[in-house]
Order: structure tokens, then C-alpha cells, then sequence
């Protein structure tokens, strides 16, 4: 079969042409001019490294904050950058003072490295790890809402929920489920991971307690890039994972968090000085901007999954309300292949005989395996087309 087109759009990045690309998800894609931008803010430090973080560091972390919280509508005095979203969920539950009995809540399309992470400080506590079961197949939002609001109890402490599933893909219906925890006494650790640039967020209208996500992934900034939101009535708690100077200084509240969340020792900070030439970028790609980013790549997702079912003969899952520019579809060869290094052996073929990216997630949890398409402005309807065909010669 010959490669399928992509659109007009993928000249701004760099991907292979040899490569369908479909797996924006995992770790985005960052265009060919904000890689650029990197190269100069790079150059900028190499110059002079002392000049860069005595007198113009402080002034981008200021410019890159007050950017993104425009951006999703957020408190600058409680935003801070992470390296990354895992980053940003082990910084609040490694600072939570857990009792033993406490619970956490999970649920089984969370996240892996998230659920570890919440195993870790579970167990270390005497605690417990709470996970929610939601049906692949869920007919409507209220069903998630409901099966998460009885799973509280007086010992709940937090639930961790996604704005988007990582395997499965699902948009959850976040902000009324913050809502109705809160009113529970149960604080949300928001797993925006997928979050900005992907779908509307504004933290202020949310209010969760914790907010971390990810620029490098919809934003489309260079990796490394992420944020952590913490509430006001939360911040005197939290403490950033590495202790550094600003332990020491003493000066009033948000100068210390702004200080101790700042500097985490010397490391390279160019991939969060990109997030405003990111937003800025890619806005000026398509008229209307990012609502029209949003609107088209959900778009674009939402016809490339019928297009699987249809060539499967398969039922499209949940309703297309709930699906954003990620969706994924349960393989009709649910069986999951033993464990290898290499990677899942579709994912591999399809990699190797088709030239198509895309991937493969075998779900213990739900035993079965889903295969997840991304969209991003680079994509062409054709290339759902051909993964269709190929998998129909695969499975
Ligand atoms: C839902 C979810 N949470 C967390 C992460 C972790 O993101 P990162 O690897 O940038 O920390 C991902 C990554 O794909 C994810 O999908």
C-alpha cells in the first residue's frame, strides 16, 4: 500500500515522511520553528550561564507563568513548572499527610506510572488504594459520576481522575466530579496529562485542589515542559520533590513557594520558556485559533474511530461527546501477548510492515488490549483509511 497523504499542515513539523504518524498522545510533537525558539533561548544561556539565572531567569519564569494561566484560566500565584506530569502527581501525593486507613481513590483506566505512584504512598502509610471500575463501554457520563461518587467514604481523602484516560482515551467528565467531591470533603488530584490545548480547561471555574499537566503533549512545547496548579488554601502543604535553596529563604509566603518551586537546582529550563512561542505559533496556524485546533483535531479523532469500528466491524464504544483528539477501540484479539521488551507485537508490525505509529495497550485491568489513534493538525483523514485497511489485514 502506498504511504497515505498528511495534510498541508505538517510542513511545521519535522516528523518522518516515512512514518504515518498517528500517536501525537504519548509525547506530542513539537514544531519546527518552537524547536528554533529552543535553540536561541539555548544560545542565550551558553553565553553568559551566570547572567542568564541571576538577572533574566526569574523574568521567563514570570513571562511563561503568567502565559499559561491566561491560557487555562488559572491563579498565577499558584502555578508552578514540573518537568512533567508524573512530576507534578508525585509532588502532591508524596507532600499529602496520609493516616493509616486513609483511602485514595483511583480508577482503573488511571494512568500507570500515576497509579504506582499512589500505590507508593498508600502502602507506605498503612492506607489504601480505592480503584474505581468503569466499563469500556459506558452508555453516558453520569454512569462514571456515579460510580466514582459511591465509592467515597469518611476515609476518603483524594481522588485521583483524569481529564482524559491514557489506553482507553475517555474524556471524563471532570469538572462535575470535582464538583461533587469537594461537597464531599474529598479533594481532586486532576490528572490534566492530556489537558491543555486538547480540551477546554479553566482551573479557576474547577477549583481542584491540584491540577498537574502537561504542555509538552497538546501544547506542543519541547518535552520536559509541564505544570502543577495548586489551590490557595493548599500551598502552605506543598513542597516541591527537590529541596533546594529556597528552603533557606526567608521572605514573605508566595516569594518562598515562588522561590522553593523555581529552583530546583541547575537544569536546563528552555522547554517551559517555549510555552508562550508554542501557544503563540500554533494559534496563528489555522483562523480562529485554538478553538479551531480543538474543534478540528476532536473532529478528525472522532471520524478516524468510525472509521476502525466500521473496517472491524465493531461497535464504536462510548458516546462521541466523551471523545476528544484521543480514541481508542478494544482489539477484536483481546488476548494479551506475553510480556516483551521489544513492545506488542501488532504495535510492531504495524511499525514495521505498514510504517504506522500508533499504539498498542494491553490493559491488565480490564484484561484486554486497545489500540489508540491521536489527531493533530498534521493528520490526514487518509491515514485512519490505511490504518483500517492494515489492521484488517493484521487481526
Ligand atoms: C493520563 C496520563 N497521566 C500521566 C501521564 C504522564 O505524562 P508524563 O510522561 O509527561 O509525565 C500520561 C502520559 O501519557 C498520561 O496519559
Amino acid at each position: 500500500m502506498n504511504l497515505p497523504q498528511r495534510s498541508s499542515l505538517s510542513k511545521y513539523w519535522q516528523l518522518d515522511e516515512n512514518t504515518v504518524f498517528l500517536n501525537h498522545g504519548s509525547f506530542g510533537a513539537t514544531p519546527t520553528e518552537v524547536l528554533k525558539k529552543q535553540g536561541e533561548y539555548r544560545q542565550k544561556i551558553e553565553k553568559d550561564p551566570v547572567k542568564f539565572f541571576e538577572r533574566d531567569y526569574i523574568g521567563y519564569w514570570k513571562e511563561s507563568i503568567l502565559t499559561l494561566s491566561k491560557f487555562i484560566n488559572a491563579d498565577p500565584e499558584g502555578l508552578v513548572f514540573v518537568t512533567n506530569a508524573t512530576q507534578g502527581v508525585n509532588t502532591v501525593l508524596k507532600n499529602l499527610d496520609l493516616k493509616r486507613g486513609d483511602k485514595i481513590i483511583v480508577t482503573d483506566h488511571t494512568y500507570q506510572a500515576c497509579r504506582n505512584t499512589v500505590d507508593f504512598v498508600t502502602k507506605s502509610a498503612g492506607a489504601e488504594t480505592v480503584v474505581v471500575e468503569i466499563p469500556f463501554n459506558v452508555k453516558s457520563e453520569k454512569e462514571i459520576i456515579d460510580l466514582i461518587l459511591n465509592s467515597v467514604c469518611e476515609r476518603t481523602v483524594l481522588a485521583l481522575i483524569d481529564t482524559v484516560t491514557s489506553p482507553t482515551g475517555m474524556k471524563m467528565p471532570f469538572e462535575e466530579i470535582i464538583n461533587k467531591l469537594e461537597k464531599e470533603n474529598v479533594d481532586v488530584l486532576l490528572d490534566a496529562a492530556h489537558g491543555a490545548g486538547l480540551i477546554e480547561l479553566d482551573l479557576k471555574k474547577m477549583n481542584a485542589a491540584y491540577v498537574a499537566g502537561n504542555c509538552h503533549k497538546w501544547l506542543c512545547t519541547p518535552k520536559g515542559s509541564a505544570f502543577l496548579h495548586i489551590r490557595g488554601d493548599k500551598k502552605k502543604d506543598m513542597r516541591p520533590l527537590s529541596i533546594s535553596h529556597g528552603a533557606s529563604f526567608e521572605g514573605n509566603a508566595q516569594d518562598k513557594f515562588e522561590f522553593e518551586f523555581s529552583w530546583p537546582g541547575t537544569y536546563d529550563p528552555t522547554s517551559w520558556m517555549c510555552i508562550p512561542k508554542s501557544i503563540q505559533h500554533m494559534e496563528e496556524m489555522v483562523d480562529n485559533g485554538w478553538n479551531e485546533i480543538i474543534r478540528r483535531n476532536r473532529k478528525l479523532a472522532i471520524k478516524g474511530r468510525r472509521i476502525l469500528c466500521d473496517e472491524l466491524g465493531i461497535e464504536v464504544p462510548f458516546p462521541d461527546e466523551m471523545v476528544t483528539a484521543i480514541a481508542s477501540i478494544e482489539l477484536p484479539d483481546k488476548e494479551i501477548p506475553p510480556f516483551s521488551i521489544q513492545g506488542d507485537p501488532l504495535h510492531n508490525k504495524l511499525l514495521d510492515e505498514y510504517a504506522i505509529q500508533v499504539p498498542i495497550f494491553p490493559w491488565e485491568a480490564h484484561n484486554t488490549r486497545y489500540i489508540r489513534i491521536s489527531s493533530q493538525l498534521y493528520n490526514h483523514i487518509d491515514e485512519y483509511e490505511y490504518l483500517a485497511k492494515a489492521l484488517n489485514e493484521c487481526v
